[in-house]
């Protein structure tokens, strides 16, 4: 039995409360943790799943006391928070929370660390069981897995368990993905490390999982056979805001693509795994990653289309944002054209794109159905014919719709598409969440389901490679290309124009189950 196996024994399960340990955020100063972290740790003490045995510790280079910082969530909750604050509860979760000062290359930090989260042991009970969130910039991952490491911080054994949450980007490129995996591997077992990307975190890209496997009426349809293409849109109005400076040396391509959009891919791509086992789930999304056909440079050429945003609707171009450079070459946007090389998938294109400022903030997946084989209607135009299409709406709007046709109330036989919605406000009564609660309750729980292991990164980083390279070594040829506020680059269009098809722009709103009968 080795250690994980030892410590999942005495484990809960999804429901309980957690664990009895304590948290270390490092960076703890900063937005993530007052805006997300802080706010989904009081969201599971509400809901009973935080251990009463908790403590957190906050770790920044800014000098504060732990009562100053104490203070400031205590009003940043005012703010932040989902959900009334319960004052009781609150005072119960602040009375755990302390802050320390230091430097997260210095070992002496991690002395002082190691004394704090004994006085928590002593204190609140939390058993030796540690979890770090790393919220800092991606060039400390190394450096702060490395000290925990030197100061006996991460070594599990006796029935305590310690574990390592690493913010995104992981990596910025196949070669540093490979070395930061083989670095902090170096220290921590595969299965202490959990590598998060907050869209798994999401009630609804959960859900896709749940609507396919838990439905027994989609799975036979779910193939070449009866799909004609899908497209999986993450667009957003706003631009880089004041992030400037790390997006010119990301891009949407780093940004977006090889994490969150990937994980939309491969939830819908993958096949039903035989349990929810961590690894078999995410065996089966590593092998869709793996199977997804590697692009040449011609294929990047045509099947990968960058843009840049000028200015549009009184809107700032990107070349004029905070940190940007004004000849910046850097893309905005990402649109495409992705092949699963598999039994299920063969021939199927997959639409993927992603960008700012765009018209609608909207991310959702639509699966389009193929058209029947036989026009019976002739009284409707065969270009009005939509063909069905079930749209798994992510964000804003939070439902899943599937578009039919059906015949035109009156005596000739006329053929309108319509709409039928389900609305997750009305019928779920969340309270609205975070999306941070089920990924750090399910690292307390040891549960590394919804996070990405090492060789699915790697595979990610791998399909996006040539990308990288044709678009590093190619300058783009007209940025900007497409207008703030608009749908993209004209590429991006004709791509799917090529194809006879067309992105589904804007998307159809879950709530119009009205909408106008095409044949009228
Ligand atoms: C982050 C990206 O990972 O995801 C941001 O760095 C992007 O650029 C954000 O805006 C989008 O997340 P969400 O949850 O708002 O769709």
């Amino acid at each position: 039995m080795d250690t994980e196996t030892t410590i999942k024994t005495s484990m809960k399960s999804a429901g309980d409360p957690a664990d009895p340990c304590a948290m270390v955020i490092f960076g703890a100063s900063g937005d993530l943790t007052k805006r997300k972290l802080i706010p989904a740790l009081y969201n599971l003490a509400k809901e009973n799943l935080l251990a009463k045995d908790f403590a957190l510790i906050g770790f920044s280079r800014d000098p504060m006391s732990s009562e100053e910082w104490r203070d400031k969530l205590t009003k940043d909750a005012q703010k932040f928070a989902t959900t009334k604050i319960d004052q009781e509860l609150w005072d119960w979760f602040i009375r755990r929370v302390y802050y320390m000062s230091g430097d997260f290359g210095d070992p002496a930090s991690y002395q002082k660390l190691k004394g704090l989260l004994a006085d928590a042991d002593k204190e609140h009970g939390t058993k030796r069981n540690y979890f770090y969130y790393l919220a800092v910039a991606p060039g400390f991952f190394g450096k702060v897995v490395h000290q925990l490491g030197d100061a006996g911080l991460v070594a599990q054994g006796d029935g305590a368990w310690r574990r390592v949450i690493i913010e995104k980007p992981f990596g910025r490129d196949l070669d540093s993905a490979k070395a930061l995996n083989a670095d902090i591997q170096g220290v921590l077992e595969e299965h202490q490390i959990y590598r998060i990307d907050h869209y798994l975190g999401k009630e609804t890209v959960q859900n896709i999982l749940a609507f396919r496997f838990s439905n027994g009426i989609f799975e036979p349809i779910w193939n070449r056979r009866y799909i004609d293409h899908i497209q999986i849109t993450a667009s957003e109005t706003v631009g880089v805001e004041q992030r400037g400076g790390y997006y010119e040396t990301s891009g949407t391509l780093r940004d977006m693509i090889p994490n969150h959009l990937f994980q939309l891919m491969t939830l819908t791509a993958m096949e039903p795994p035989v349990s929810f086992d961590a690894n078999v789930l995410r065996d089966e999304q590593a092998k869709i990653l793996k199977a997804v056909q590697p692009m040449h440079e011609e294929d990047v050429l045509t099947r990968a289309i960058r843009g840049q945003y000028g200015p549009g609707k009184g809107m700032e171009p990107y070349r004029a944002e905070p940190n940007v450079s004004p000849t910046s070459r850097t893309e905005t946007y990402v649109g495409l054209k992705v092949f699963i090389d598999n039994w299920r998938w063969a021939d199927v294109p997959f639409y993927i794109r992603s960008g700012k400022r765009m018209a609608q903030r909207v991310t959702e997946i639509v699966i389009q159905f193929k058209r029947p084989p036989l026009l019976l209607f002739r009284k409707t135009a065969v270009e009005k014919l939509e063909p069905n299409r079930l749209i798994l709406h992510l964000q804003p709007d939070e439902g899943i719709s599937l578009s039919f046709g059906a015949k035109v109330p009156g005596p000739i036989v006329k053929l309108g598409d319509v709409n039928m919605s389900f609305n997750y406000e009305d019928y779920f009564n969340a309270t609205p969440q975070t999306g941070y609660e089920r990924l750090i309750y399910d690292c307390m729980l040891g549960d590394a389901t919804l996070f990405q292991r090492s060789d699915m990164v790697e595979a990610s980083w791998r399909i996006v490679a040539p990308i990288l390279d044709v678009w590093g070594a190619l300058e783009p040829r007209r940025f900007p290309n497409y207008a703030a506020g608009s749908w993209g680059p004209e590429e991006a269009d004709e791509m799917l124009t090529k194809d006879n098809r067309h992105w589904i722009n804007p998307p159809a709103l879950i709530h119009d189950t009205h909408a106008a009968p095409a044949g009228a």
